[in-house]
């Protein structure tokens, strides 16, 4: 992909990664993604925003060719999807500075090992002219990583969010064309990397309120240039509250467990609560994240194998844990054979979770008609308390 121009003398640069299909060796990326820089020639100085992967590095190169300077490279954030290319680019530029919050500083000189006389270190709300064009620079840290901010450019009313908004999305389209599928694929990047950090991205949001934004670009996926969706999409995803759901991540080895799943499925959904259900050692964990975001209530389903929960549940519970959402009841279902600490070890994994535990409905081998009461009374007692919550 060429360099594109977004609005005189700003252009999109970076690479489309259409290819990628797994983040972090953890994060599944169905439809790609891209790594978004770029370029803002002032009358007077011209800025680089952030780079890209460095497998990708070639393809920024080659953009660059024909620029002959860049006074300043703007580093939003330290992660290498978005500075792993800064060294060369420096080798290119070496008179450039590289502009960065105090504690992206240390982390890319840990990271990349960038020569410490290269940084410009930026407080909140500075400001650093091109010009006829100012970036005033906005700390929002935690999204994802401590050092995080991003840019405003002043006289065109562009944010430059680096990952806040973005999507991980393989396109040709420069411009969100799509709000619907860029809506799903920013909810799957919020669940995954930002919601545990809820409050402090509503605390971002509630900053970024003062500004007049006309266009976001981030560093992944499309352009907004008609932001208010997306801003009022992230302000629902951490300050509304959860929805009238029940997600249930499952797995079973002979068919009880799912027995189980299927019944409390039904119980549920006769009594006006949404389930939405994620047999794990198949499901996209994107698309659990995603459900997380507005679940009240999490039903884990497991057998008892190897005296615990299986290890596809356990993982489900861990990652749950660890992206903190704002779940407000929790139990687990299963079918065990002879006996089993799979209570007891999933109980240990939820410490981050502010839930309150409904009463755990486990039976030995084929569940009988007593199990079933239970899971009548389970979908009763979850129910009610999503009633009392005036849960929609
Ligand atoms: Fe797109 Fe946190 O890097």
């Amino acid at each position: 992909m060429n360099k594109r121009l977004i609005r005189e003398n700003i252009y999109w640069l970076g690479a489309v990664d259409w290819d990628r299909r797994l983040f972090d060796s953890l994060i599944p990326l169905p439809d790609g993604t891209s790594y978004n820089a770029y370029l803002i020639e002032g009358s007077e100085k011209t800025a680089l925003l952030d780079t890209v992967d460095p497998p990708m590095e070639d393809v920024l190169m080659a953009q660059l060719k024909g620029i002959s300077k860049i006074d300043y490279m703007v580093s939003h954030h330290a992660e290498q999807d978005h500075s792993g290319t800064i060294g060369r680019v420096l080798e290119k530029f070496p008179d450039a500075r590289l502009v960065v919050t105090a504690r992206a500083k240390t982390m890319l000189m840990d990271l990349l090992h960038i020569p410490e006389d290269k940084f410009l270190i930026v407080d909140d709300g500075q400001t650093l002219s091109l010009g006829d064009k100012t970036l005033k620079f906005i700390h929002t840290p935690w999204v994802h990583w401590p050092e995080t901010m991003v840019t405003y450019l002043e006289e065109d009313r562009i944010l430059f969010s680096c990952d806040f908004f973005g999507s991980h999305i393989a396109t040709s389209d420069l411009y969100v064309t799509d709000q619907c599928r860029v809506y799903e694929a920013a909810k799957r990047y919020f669940a995954e990397i930002m919601m545990p950090f809820g409050s402090i991205i509503a605390k971002n949001l509630d900053k970024l309120r003062d500004y007049k934004i006309d266009m976001i670009a981030p560093s992944h996926g499309q352009i907004y240039d008609d932001p208010a969706w997306i801003i009022e999409a992230y302000g629902q995803w951490v300050n509304g509250p959860p929805k009238n759901l029940v997600v249930l991540p499952y797995v079973s080895m002979h068919g009880s467990t799912r027995q189980m799943v299927d019944y409390l499925t039904a119980a549920l959904t006769e009594k006006g609560v949404r389930v939405e259900l994620f047999d794990l050692p198949v499901t996209d964990i994107g698309k659990l994240a995603m459900s997380l975001v507005d679940a009240a209530t999490v039903v884990v389903g497991t057998p008892t194998v190897l005296a615990g929960p299986h290890p596809a549940a356990a993982y489900a519970t861990f990652l749950a844990n660890a992206l903190r959402p704002k779940t407000q009841f929790l139990s687990i279902i299963g079918s065990y054979g002879w006996g089993g600490k799979t209570v007891e070890t999933l109980a240990g994994m939820i410490g981050n979770l502010k839930v309150e535990v409904i009463d755990p409905v486990l039976c030995k081998g084929r569940p009988k008609k007593d199990t079933l009461d239970a899971l009548d009374n389970m979908a009763d007692a979850i129910a009610s308390k999503h009633k009392e919550q005036g849960l929609e």
